[in-house]
């Protein structure tokens, strides 16, 4: 296991020597420490990753995307380990951190595609002595900054077409989990990637992100998180007028209508909700089913819900791990406490799940009767295994109550009605419009929001342009 950072092509501790404890969610176990760095060191890492910034850009596209695929292919080699890594500092269950490893990878192995296909244009130019070149050129040193939540694939989404395009990167993962970052910094190196190229390093937020922002040999931050974090991201990145990619909170809702297949959504449903005990930035939020079908859905639902196993995601059949703190679980029982207290019904769990010898982190998966736009789980984002759910009556009425959010990030409906499709879709203020999906996340789409839910896109070509500059060259004959 990998507990130094990486700067400039070495494994190093924090200059004081400090370091943070990485501790397993399910069990309180401490399963390392990391550096705890700050300044100084994030202040190295900066000049490691702009010193090698001029060779790696001058590479070939392809040559720079032969290092991108090979990180893809050691990834998928070590997906065993690299997933079991993650479950240790996680939570989530096995499977779906094997699964996360490969998605990870994908970012990679695409990016690794577009990053040759990255060319410029000849502009047809208003006087016969003049020509118009569009220069399509790496916009240098990129701050990335990821969440616990994808401790692999939030990082490879950016590292990918940020190094296929030639920026070079300084990676600040979360503290709760560095080591699925640590572990790919080795295999960066072991792809051959020149030192400097991809630096990492861990500790508290603040004074990295300060040092960050503060330096204007950075050009460009891509981070997931937090709206809130986001805000105060954005307020520092205008000492330097960064390029930012924002990819923040999520409130999705989920919209059943009458003519739906319900076998069909209502797995969806699950997949979409339970996914990581629900703490996903597209996870389904609210649900909204319309009255013809209610009960009909949420009996279907209460009896899917009731296959999921809450345990420790190192056992075999966990389907829903922990929470990642104590934190997270004291706002999941905040917002099921201001449910009931508004006249929400618990359907189906609605409590923990107190597991012998292991932390007391579990929460059950939950069905909430009756949601109204005066709860928190109406407006807020949960990040937790809760399903509330309310009835509408017509198409006007669930596509309202769905824009209803200063969010915009994901969202879905299913319907067998061709027309309402195309028409709920464009009506959606939504980045992600899962039709009949519950599952739309892949590398070649784009990924990203609107609203209070950030702005940029990760994944398809899209993404290319947010580490890229556009030069115009006016060339006078
Ligand atoms: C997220 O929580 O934002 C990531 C979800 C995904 O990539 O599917």
């Amino acid at each position: 296991m990998q507990t130094r950072c990486l700067i400039g092509g070495e494994w190093t501790d924090a200059r004081a020597g400090g370091t943070l404890p990485v501790t397993n969610p399910a069990t309180d176990a401490e399963v390392a420490r990391v550096p705890s760095m700050g300044g100084s060191e994030t202040f190295d890492a900066i000049g490691a990753a702009w010193n090698a910034s001029a060779a790696w850009k001058s590479r070939p596209a392809a040559d720079r995307a032969r290092f991108v695929r090979r990180l893809s292919e050691l990834m998928l080699r070590d997906a065993d380990r690299l997933a079991r890594l993650m479950t240790l500092e996680q939570g989530k269950p096995l499977a779906e951190a094997r699964g996360e490893i490969a998605y990870a990878a994908s970012f990679l192995d695409w990016a690794a595609e577009e990053g040759r296909r990255l060319g410029g244009e000849i502009i047809p130019a208003s006087a016969p002595n003049k020509r118009i070149l569009v220069l399509r050129q790496p916009i240098g040193v990129v701050a990335i900054i990821t969440p616990w939540n994808f401790p692999a694939a939030m990082i490879t989404r950016k590292l990918g077409p940020a190094l296929a395009a030639g920026c070079t990167a300084v990676i600040k993962p979360a503290e709760e989990t560095p080591l699925s970052a640590l572990a790919l910094g080795e295999l960066a190196i072991e792809a051959g990637l020149p030192a400097g190229v991809v630096n990492i390093v861990t500790g508290p937020p603040a004074e990295i992100g300060e040092t960050l922002l503060a330096d204007a040999r950075v050009r460009k931050l891509s981070f997931t998180g937090s709206t809130d974090v986001g805000r105060v991201l954005m307020r520092g990145a205008s000492q330097h007028l960064l390029r930012l990619s924002m990819e923040l909170g999520g409130h999705a809702p989920f919209i059943v209508f009458d003519d739906a297949d319900l076998e069909h959504a209502v797995s969806a449903a699950l997949a979409c909700k339970f996914r990581n005990a629900g703490q996903t930035c597209i996870c389904a939020n609210r649900f909204l089913v319309q009255a013809g079908i209610y009960e009909d859905f949420l009996g279907r639902l209460a009896q899917a819900v009731g296959t999921l196993r809450v345990g420790d995601g190192l056992a075999e059949g966990t389907t829903v791990g922990p929470l990642i703190n104590d934190e997270a679980v004291h706002k999941v029982e905040a917002h099921v406490e201001d449910a009931q207290s508004k006249g929400g019904t618990v359907m189906v769990g609605g409590r923990r799940v107190r597991l012998e010898g292991l932390a007391d982190r579990f929460y059950a998966p939950t069905i909430i009767e009756g949601m109204t736009r005066e709860m928190r789980l109406f407006r807020e984002e949960t990040f937790g295994p809760v399903a509330p759910v309310m009835a509408f009556e017509d198409e006007a009425q669930a596509i309202e109550l769905a824009n209803d959010s200063e969010f915009g990030l994901a969202s879905y409906f299913f319907t067998k009605d061709a027309s309402r499709l195309i028409r709920v879709a464009e009506a959606l203020e939504y980045g992600i419009v899962g039709a009949n999906d519950g599952a739309p996340s892949t590398a070649q789409a784009p990924f990203g929001g609107m609203k209070h839910s950030g702005f940029g896109r990760e994944g398809g070509h899209f993404v290319m342009d947010e580490y890229t500059e556009v030069k115009y060259v006016s060339w006078g004959l």
